[in-house]
């Protein structure tokens, strides 16, 4: 066995890339309950790419046959509606891992310096995500995909000049229909994939780069032993591979508890409506994206003129990659920031739950002025960012992490 290692050590780095990333890889001693969602996310997507391969199997890519071809998994292929619903829960789990993975970095200023990058990359992969969310909602052909995709597609319609050619670009037609399907299919099964997996390595290898942030926000490497290892660290491998391996066994008890028992979830992770065939000559009653869209079809909503909402919606997606550099705050962690920074995330959070809940129902006049203020105050936290971190007193940071 080391005979054969030594072989394949001299013609691939096996070895030195398992001790660079994972056995001598430190990673520090305190990271806690919010650090296992990179990890779940790496699961989630996984589970999508080979749940997705074998449904491609059976899948039929075209206007005529995608409603039936899914009926046929559902009901026929051995093992079908497993694959289909571990695949579209999957997509609503993929949401929440990385909401919540997401909301660490806010946490604990994990995208403050040195991390920016990794927070860059992070955000790209957050839009190739809905991108591919947006693409394979299309493909089951059903009412809400088809009407999904109709109104979606005809905000670029909004944009002056470009706009009405550049959304009859985007669907190969007048109005959705099977070219729309066949180039949705193309970029969702091969095109996105390749880019969230390529940003997924870049994602890694930025972060390896500099290190893992923590609660504490304290960088680990300050502080060394006379061999050079972090006083504060300990190695990925085991400790955090065994620590992580329980998180996911817990996750995959919720996620399995679903996928077999309640894969609807009440109409949010599959839409009643989509139950139905699409039909071109027939709009649903209420037209609502999937809920990890909801926030910022509220904001879009909320903007009474539709150029001016399709912008909003992109500055509040916009912003968010140059958070970095609107954080002035000399701490990381929201446990030594002042009491500005608290409020903030917390109206922040607030914010954009009630905008995801206001744009799952149908507007009044009543929820429209709820989510204009919800808008208003999601991008003040943001905006006035650079203010309240330089000027909010903050709690002095403790020389080493504490395992709280
Ligand atoms: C497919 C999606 C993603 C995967 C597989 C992924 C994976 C990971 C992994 C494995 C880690 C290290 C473990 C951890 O700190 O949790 C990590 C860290 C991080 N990720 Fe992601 N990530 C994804 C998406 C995102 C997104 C959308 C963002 C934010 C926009 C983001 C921001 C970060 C940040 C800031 C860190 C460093 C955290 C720290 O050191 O405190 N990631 N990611």
């Amino acid at each position: 066995m080391s005979k054969l290692m030594e072989w394949i050590n001299a013609r691939l780095p096996v070895t030195s890339l398992w001790e660079e990333h994972l056995s001598q890889y430190y990673v520090p001693r305190n990271l806690n309950f919010f650090y296992i969602f990179g990890s779940l996310a790496l699961v989630v997507l996984i589970n999508q790419i080979l749940t997705g391969i074998w449904l491609t199997m059976n899948y039929t890519p075209t206007a005529e046959g995608a409603f039936a071809s899914i009926e046929y998994i559902m009901r026929d292929v051995g093992y079908g509606s497993i694959l289909r619903l571990l695949h579209s829960t999957g997509a609503s789990a993929f949401f929440i891992v990385i909401y919540l993975h997401m909301f660490r970095g806010l946490l604990y200023g994990s995208y403050q310096k040195p991390r920016e990058l990794v927070w860059v990359f992070g955000m790209l992969i957050y839009l190739a995500l809905m991108a591919e969310a947006f693409t394979g909602y299309l493909l089951p052909w059903g009412q809400m995909s088809y009407w999904g995709a109709q109104v979606i597609i005809s905000l670029f319609g909004a944009i002056p000049v470009i706009g009405n050619d550049l959304a009859q670009w985007i669907r190969g037609d007048y109005l959705v229909s099977g070219i729309t399907l066949n180039r949705f299919f193309a970029l969702h099964v091969v095109a996105l994939p390749i880019m969230i997996l390529g940003l997924v390595v870049l994602h890694i290898m930025a972060l390896h780069e500099v290190g893992s942030n923590n609660p504490d926000g304290i960088d680990i490497n300050l502080r060394k032993d006379e061999n050079g290892r972090p006083l504060d660290g300990i190695p990925f491998h085991p400790y955090y591979t065994v620590k992580d391996i329980f998180g996911v066994v817990v996750f995959l008890v919720i996620f399995c508890s679903v996928v077999f028992f309640y894969p609807q979830m009440g109409g949010y992770f599959l839409e009643r409506p989509n139950f139905e065939q699409a039909n071109a000559l027939k709009t649903p009653e209420h037209i609502a994206p999937v809920w990890y869209f909801t926030p910022f079809y509220a904001i879009l909503r909320a903007v009474p003129d539709k150029l001016l909402g399709v912008m909003a919606m992109g500055a509040a997606i916009a912003m968010l990659f140059v958070l970095p550099w609107l954080d002035r705050s000399p701490v990381k962690s929201m446990r030594y920031k002042g009491w500005m920074s608290r409020v903030a995330l917390l109206v922040f959070c607030l914010s954009f739950l009630t905008l995801g809940v206001l744009g799952i129902v149908p507007p009044t006049p009543a929820r429209t002025v709820l989510a204009q203020l919800c808008t208003a105050l999601y991008f003040a936290c943001l905006i006035l960012m650079p203010f309240y971190t330089r000027i909010e007193r903050t709690k002095p940071v403790p020389d080493r992490v504490t395992s709280r």
